[in-house]
């Protein structure tokens, strides 16, 4: 079946005009966009009809309620239809499309992401996920001499910190690891940093994770980055879970080099991560393996071959999604979702919540610990407890210095009814 779609209808769902593509799938079938209703930020974000039209986007299994959503994000209906379209195209015309039309249609996507991210697309490279952006960050930082250090903290992703290890041995340098507060306060994390930088002035370099997937903390950047500057080191930025998830300007965030994900927050296709490295600094990021190109060329950072072309093509789908609703919108609605469980889960004895309301400090993820209860084992038993006894499918994490918590993520499809069952499940288990 042919679909014909409007040029707005076209552009809203990602289908690049002129495709002239026959597809099976059949958008008609879609919801229609509910309109935003005139409101402060705070009654959108609370106003129950609006999120369930958009929840409405997304086809999610009944087995469970599932409020782990960190792992990925799942793709709403218009990115789905736009990747089925991509797949059935890249297969259809295969080779020939490949080393034809596919060029131009990337140059599309990298414009697209260009625009949104308001910076040059000669700064930008896709990749296949964060890990993958930030390990050819990492791995080829050239900057260090010996006798320089480097710093990760122990809330940072796991293959991060040992890139940076991997990092440490191949320039000779120094590793220094930290341990950031627990509670977490803007003030006291920003404190962790400027101690280390007062203790070591041979750090050149840290890793700073913009939302931690430990305890769902927001990182202050910023100023994390203005302090590494006025001490003449870098920060390599592990934003995998912010874009999409907090509204931020990326050039406001003063940080050269930053490995993001666009199949969590954003909602492309699984297999879509993205590099910014700031055009003077591309040279400070080695080729890969040889790769040919100049030092100011990013292509040239990694060699990524045969790639799941239909999930990148599928990106300008998943950012107009994101778009359509707002990047503020997500980011309130989520934290009020956050927040509907945390604030009776505060009220219960023996359980500690790992991040603190601030609303600069925290926006979807949020772990507990509950007392005493800090191995891998006790965590695991409490995820099996919540799925098996109430329903609720969560997620043990390993890491933070003082023990094992639990992650709990909600998603826009959640409902606020959804995360209001967790609180309840949290006093059965004290
Ligand atoms: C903080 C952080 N960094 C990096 C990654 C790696 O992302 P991916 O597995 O999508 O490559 C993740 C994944 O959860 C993460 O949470």
């Amino acid at each position: 079946m042919t679909v014909t779609l409007s040029p707005s209808r076209r552009s809203f769902l990602g289908l690049a005009a002129g495709a002239g593509l026959a597809t099976t799938a059949r958008a008609t079938d879609l919801p229609k966009f509910p309109s935003r209703p005139k409101t402060s930020l705070k009654a959108l974000a609370e106003n129950e009809d609006y999120w369930a039209r958009i929840a409405a986007f997304y086809s999610v299994t009944d087995a469970i309620t599932n409020i782990e959503n960190g792992y990925w994000g799942i793709m709403a209906a218009p990115v789905m239809h736009a990747y089925r379209r991509h797949t059935e195209r890249v297969n259809r015309e295969n080779t020939y499309y490949a080393r034809g039309a596919l060029s131009d249609d990337l140059k599309s996507v990298y414009a697209r992401l260009s625009a949104f991210l308001g910076v040059s697309a000669d700064e930008l490279l896709l990749t296949r996920g964060a890990s993958e952006a930030l390990q050819l960050l990492i791995g080829g930082y050239n900057t260090l001499k010996p006798g320089d250090a480097i710093l990760y903290a122990d809330l940072d992703y796991s293959a991060m910190k040992s890139a940076m290890d991997w990092l440490a041995e191949r320039r000779g340098v120094e590793v220094i690891k930290i341990t950031l507060p627990e509670p977490a306060t803007r003030e006291n994390i920003i404190d962790a940093y400027a101690r280390a930088f007062a203790e070591h002035p041979n750090l050149k370099m840290t890793l700073v994770t913009h939302v931690n997937n430990l305890t769902g903390l927001i990182h202050p950047v910023k100023e994390i980055a203005t302090l590494a500057k006025s001490h003449g080191a870098d920060v390599i930025l592990d934003s995998a879970h912010a874009l999409g998830q907090i509204d931020f300007d990326l050039l406001g965030l003063g940080v050269d080099f930053i490995g993001f994900n666009l199949h969590k927050w954003i909602g492309a296709p699984i297999g879509c991560g993205l590099i910014y490295i700031r055009k003077d600094r591309i040279r400070h990021i080695d080729r890969f393996m040889n790769e040919p190109g100049d030092d100011d060329d990013i292509h040239a950072r990694a060699h990524l071959g045969t790639l799941n072309f239909a999930a990148h093509l599928s990106i300008p789908a998943a950012i107009d999604f994101h778009e359509a609703i707002g990047a503020q919108a997500k980011e309130a609605r989520l934290r009020y979702l956050r927040n509907l469980w945390v604030h009776e889960a505060r009220k219960i004895p023996g359980i500690d919540i790992l991040t603190p309301d601030d609303p600069s400090m925290v926006a979807a993820l949020t772990s507990f610990r509950l007392k005493n209860r800090t191995t891998t084992e006790d965590n695991n038993a409490i995820v099996r407890e919540l799925a098996e006894e109430h329903g609720l499918f969560s997620v043990r994490r390993t890491g933070p210095t003082a023990g094992d918590c639990v992650r709990i993520t909600p998603a826009l499809y959640n409902s606020a009814a959804d995360v209001r069952r967790l609180a309840p499940a949290l006093r059965a288990l004290t």
